[in-house]
């Protein structure tokens, strides 16, 4: 099967799991595009049978560029059946208010860009204090230390279940056939 998976990112979580999931699908005998929705311009969409598409949460809301694609080819992903993997770090807690702000955040990207997915399964993230430039820096130890997060600011931290995302694509794809 042809899959696309375009993603935005914004510290590079987001590009590594889009990644993961390109091996992961390749492996599995997929023909897989791999796209930064940036560089979305000119892609012929009807050359695919499914899409996952993958953003990052940053203060409440993803990235304008997922939200551009998603309007300006809003029928032609319609058309396909779509699996979203919002990342957040907020997906790495059992807290019920993150969660619930997390649902939130999701319905009202999903309202504002009439995105209808097929399927939505939430991805933990990273904090990536390697890339951080000061003040985010500061504003993710902040973060951390208020959810008793032992953090080294000098080392990234990855909450991403690998094994977890594996079988939610092998089970994803199996749907697909
Ligand atoms: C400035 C900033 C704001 C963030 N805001 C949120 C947020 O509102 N909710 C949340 O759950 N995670 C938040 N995060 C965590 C990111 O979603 C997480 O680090 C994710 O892995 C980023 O993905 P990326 O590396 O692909 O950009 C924030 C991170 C940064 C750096």
């Amino acid at each position: 099967m042809r899959i696309l998976i375009a993603y935005a990112t914004t510290d590079g979580q987001t590009r590594k799991i889009a990644r993961f999931a390109a091996d992961t699908l390749n492996d599995l005998g997929h023909s897989v595009e791999l796209l930064n929705v940036a560089d979305a311009e000119g892609l012929d969409l009807a050359r695919f049978q499914a899409a996952i598409l993958s953003a990052s949460i940053h203060a409440g809301g993803y990235q304008k560029s997922m939200a551009e694609f998603l309007r300006s080819r809003a029928a032609e992903i319609a058309a396909l059946p779509t699996l979203f993997l919002p990342v957040s770090l907020s997906a790495a807690g059992d807290d019920a208010e993150d969660w619930k702000g997390l649902r939130a955040a999701v319905d009202r990207f999903l309202a504002d860009t009439g995105f209808a997915p097929t399927r939505i399964e939430h991805v933990a993230g990273a904090f990536r204090f390697t890339e951080y430039d000061f003040f985010r820096a500061w504003a993710m130890r902040r973060i951390a230390a208020a959810k008793g997060e032992e953090v080294d600011p000098t080392k990234d931290k990855e909450y991403t279940d690998w094994p977890a995302l594996s079988a939610l694509l092998k089970g994803w794809q199996a749907s697909l056939a």
